[in-house]
């Protein structure tokens, strides 16, 4: 059974740890999991990835970085998530085309009916079964993504984890907006220990699995 699920959020909300819970719960189930992230997931996004999270490139237009960004997912799309989908296995990906929408959009205020063309583009039709939006505050969640870097030796911060607090906040209202207006959206609360929210991720997931809904 193929089946592709995606995970949003903002910087440091807990996305990588639960996409880690989710896989070995749908694992432990007998299904083929691969887990995968954007941007990167193969050799030639990766290389794109190191390009747009330097921090050193504070030049780069707003339209150039969602170029890279969706040349990046076309690669992996076609790469590493379609043959997976086509060889019935289960994909969970670390952010895809709705942080586009949000952090180019909302963020970067780029035209929504131009990135949603974009999308359509680099994924060439390619959209999640469903997508977990796991919700949680911005100051916590930016907290927490400082203290990663600081544990992984990685001085700078990310370019998005440099913006303001009130950024933030505007990627975690254009989410919850998103998630409001397409069903394929479960939104989850993040707050609280790993292990609940893994509960409360997969009982979601088995609904979903279960019934469909
Ligand atoms: P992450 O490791 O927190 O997921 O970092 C990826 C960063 O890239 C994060 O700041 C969000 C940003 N991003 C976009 O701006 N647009 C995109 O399409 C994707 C996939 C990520």
């Amino acid at each position: 059974m193929s089946l592709f699920i995606t995970f949003e959020g903002i910087e440091g909300s807990g996305k990588t740890t639960q996409l880690r819970y989710l896989q070995k719960h749908l694992a432990s189930k007998g299904l083929d999991v691969v887990a995968t992230r954007e941007p990167g997931g193969c050799a030639i996004a990766d290389g794109i990835r190191a390009l747009l999270l330097d921090p050193g490139n504070t030049t780069m237009v707003p339209h150039a970085e969602l170029l890279l960004y969706s040349a990046a997912r076309a690669q992996h799309v076609a790469e590493i998530i379609r043959p997976a989908l086509q060889a019935g296995k289960v994909v969970l990906c670390d952010r895809f085309t709705d942080a586009t929408t949000i952090y180019q959009g909302v963020g970067r205020d780029l035209d929504f009916g131009q990135l949603e063309a974009i999308n359509r583009f680099a994924t060439q039709g390619l959209a999640p079964d469903m997508t977990l939006l796991l919700d949680y505050p911005v100051r916590d969640g930016l907290q927490r993504a400082l203290a990663r870097n600081r544990a992984d030796n990685i001085e700078d911060e990310g370019r998005f984890e440099m913006e303001s607090l009130a950024f933030h906040e505007r990627i975690r209202e254009g989410y919850l907006e998103l998630a409001r207006r397409d069903a394929r959206f479960r939104v989850v609360d993040a707050c609280g220990a790993e292990q609940e929210v893994a509960e409360r991720i997969a009982a979601a997931i088995d609904r979903f699995l279960e019934t469909g809904e």
